[in-house]
């Protein structure tokens, strides 16, 4: 009775029904005190997101299983294996893996069933090389892994976008169930390997496994991916005839793949054909407008999504301020704000970030401040987006204040924050802080600095003249070879007359990249800023003796300086 209780979620009953059967008396087995530990690892699930979807239930079921564990010992069950394992079982669904290693411990003999637990535990907890060290030992300590060891591996892998260990296991399976090819073949969509994903998919079908709608929704994305057009009508086509097509889920997918193949009519007689419309397909289709420059139909497709009393999710909000981003309209964001304010969204982290993003790009920096203030959580793309937003409106002290906020707040840069911040310190000539940072950020912050950081630094301290320095920086990193660190020296030279260095510059120029003009052009710019009309011409001979043709983005009066460092977010 408790066991079905417990399957069908009736918690709380199973519960009530177990303290019936302590007050009259029954004897209480290894049976009972297993059914009803079962009930307490029911609630520890996660949901979709990796989250408990419910902290004090969570914390409820984790005392009663203690308190089981406690009355399983009294009573002498320690060495039951089953109920070992069901206790086992109770922690590692309830996420307490410590927990679950001393019972595991505790096992005289544990059987393969003891170390599936282990790895799904681990697993669930993203945690997968705890899972893969655990399918080892297992191996070493003489277990053959059965078909649900490899489901759990595949399943931690998966969740930790490991696709190629997860390939192992799934190859390793004798006959994957539906779930493990979706498992597999989104790992591969998600890590942009559609290729696979695709190839996957007709294996399946050679196989006589029949795709359900989270396969056909995955591979369109997949087709979408690669701009597949042909791959996802020849889906379109299955899906009609299997009368998928209206499936909210699906259609979702078909929006979404017409719109990224450019096929933005297509998308439109989907989503407009459909008997009832839910959040998906809105979300798909206005993104879809979004993606084809149709940014003033998307944000009117929000307006009457909302005028049809269709609650908006954080997906929505954010796709119809970075409309408002690309239409540059502060007035439209702004009416945006207030409707999120009205929908209770403003504390989210998600939606926040692209309200900051959206008035940092429309230029309305305080704005873009006030709101980041107000936020009740931020995380790191946040810090990032604002920090950005200060480099490219030109504050770069401003930057900088905030990334040292963001540091002293106890919150952890990354890759991106450096770009930002060291951006902001080039554009406003912060050469001795960026320097500092620039340093700091593999010996504090144990970040390995990437060509864009060596990129911005360079910039920064060539843009102030200080070219000795950037000389010996050169010489350490491992970038040397690229040719954007050079065109940045290169054009600060123009700016300061280091004809010298602008020579040996362009002569670097010359031999990584043979047919790029950028170098003649620069060149002969300092040549001429400086009166030397003799090496001017002389370069444009040696430009039309070896044939370069100038690109059309580069002036010979005005080299314009390029955003070297862009991209956050
Ligand atoms: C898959 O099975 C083969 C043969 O049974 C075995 O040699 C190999 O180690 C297994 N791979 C994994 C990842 O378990
Ligand atoms: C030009 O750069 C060199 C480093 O290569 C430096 O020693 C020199 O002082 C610079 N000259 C000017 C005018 O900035």
């Amino acid at each position: 009775m408790m066991g079905g209780l417990g399957r069908i979620d009736g918690v709380v009953e199973a519960l009530e029904m177990f303290r019936m059967m302590s007050r009259k008396g029954v004897r209480i087995d290894s049976i009972s005190l297993s059914a009803v530990l079962s009930v307490c690892a029911k609630g520890g699930e996660y949901d979709e997101f990796g989250c408990y979807e419910n902290g004090d239930r969570l914390l409820r079921n984790v005392v009663l299983g203690e308190q089981i564990h406690g009355l399983a010992f009294k009573l002498g069950f320690e060495r039951d294996l089953y109920l070992s394992n069901s206790l086992l079982d109770m922690y590692a669904k309830n996420g307490i893996m410590k927990s679950a290693e001393m019972v595991f411990h505790t096992l005289g003999k544990p059987s393969v069933v003891s170390w599936n637990i282990m790895i799904a535990g681990y697993g669930q907890k993203g945690n997968s090389g705890k899972a893969i060290e655990c399918f080892q030992r297992m191996q070493f300590s003489g277990f053959k892994p059965d078909a649900v060891t490899y489901i759990n591996m595949l399943a931690a892998c998966i969740k930790c976008g490991d696709v190629d260990t997860a390939r192992q296991m799934f190859d390793n399976m004798s006959c994957p169930s539906v779930i493990s090819w979706n498992a597999i073949i989104s790992g591969y969509s998600q890590n942009e390997n559609h290729r696979e994903a695709i190839d996957l998919f007709r294996e399946m079908q050679f196989q006589s496994v029949k795709p359900d709608r989270t396969t056909v929704t995955v591979i369109l994305g997949s087709c979408a991916g690669m701009a597949f057009l042909e791959g996802g009508k020849q889906v379109h086509a299955a899906l009609q005839k299997a009368a998928l097509h209206t499936d909210n889920y699906v259609a979702g997918g078909l929006i979404g793949m017409y719109s990224k193949c450019g096929k933005i009519e297509r998308a439109e007689h989907i989503f407009s054909s459909m008997p009832e419309l839910d959040i998906v397909c809105w979300n798909s289709m206005i993104a879809g407008l979004t993606l084809n420059s149709l940014n003033r139909e998307a944000f009117m497709l929000f307006k009457q999504m909302r005028q049809g009393r269709m609650l908006p999710t954080e997906f929505s909000y954010a796709t119809v301020l970075s409309c408002c981003t690309k239409l540059s309209s502060l007035f439209q964001g702004r009416q945006v704000h207030s409707q999120i304010v009205k929908d209770g969204y403003e504390s989210d982290v998600f939606v926040g970030t692209a309200l900051v993003d959206m008035y940092c790009k429309c230029g309305d920096i305080d704005g873009a401040r006030k709101h980041f203030d107000m936020m009740p959580v931020r995380n790191i793309v946040t810090w990032n987006e604002m920090i950005h937003g200060y480099a490219q409106n030109g504050y770069g002290d401003q930057a900088v204040h905030l990334y040292e906020d963001m540091i002293a707040s106890g919150a952890k840069p990354d890759a991106v924050t450096f770009i930002a911040v060291l951006t902001a310190c080039s554009h406003s000539g912060l050469v001795d802080l960026g320097f500092r940072i620039f340093n700091s950020m593999k010996s504090e912050h144990g970040i390995d600095p990437e060509l864009d950081h060596y990129t911005c630094i360079i910039d920064c301290l060539s843009r102030a003249g200080h070219f000795h320095d950037a000389e010996l920086l050169m010489e350490k990193m491992p970038y040397r070879d690229d040719p954007i660190v050079w065109e940045v020296v290169l054009s600060s030279c123009r700016v300061h007359g280091n004809v010298s260095l602008a020579q040996q510059a362009a002569e670097e120029l010359f031999r990584l990249d043979p047919e790029s003009s950028t170098p003649y052009v620069l060149l002969a710019n300092i040549y001429s800023s400086l009166g030397r009309w003799n090496d001017v011409r002389v370069i444009r001979e040696l430009m039309s003796e070896k044939q370069i043709v100038k690109d059309p983005g580069y002036s010979w009066t005005e080299h314009k300086e390029q955003d070297t460092c862009l991209f956050v977010g």
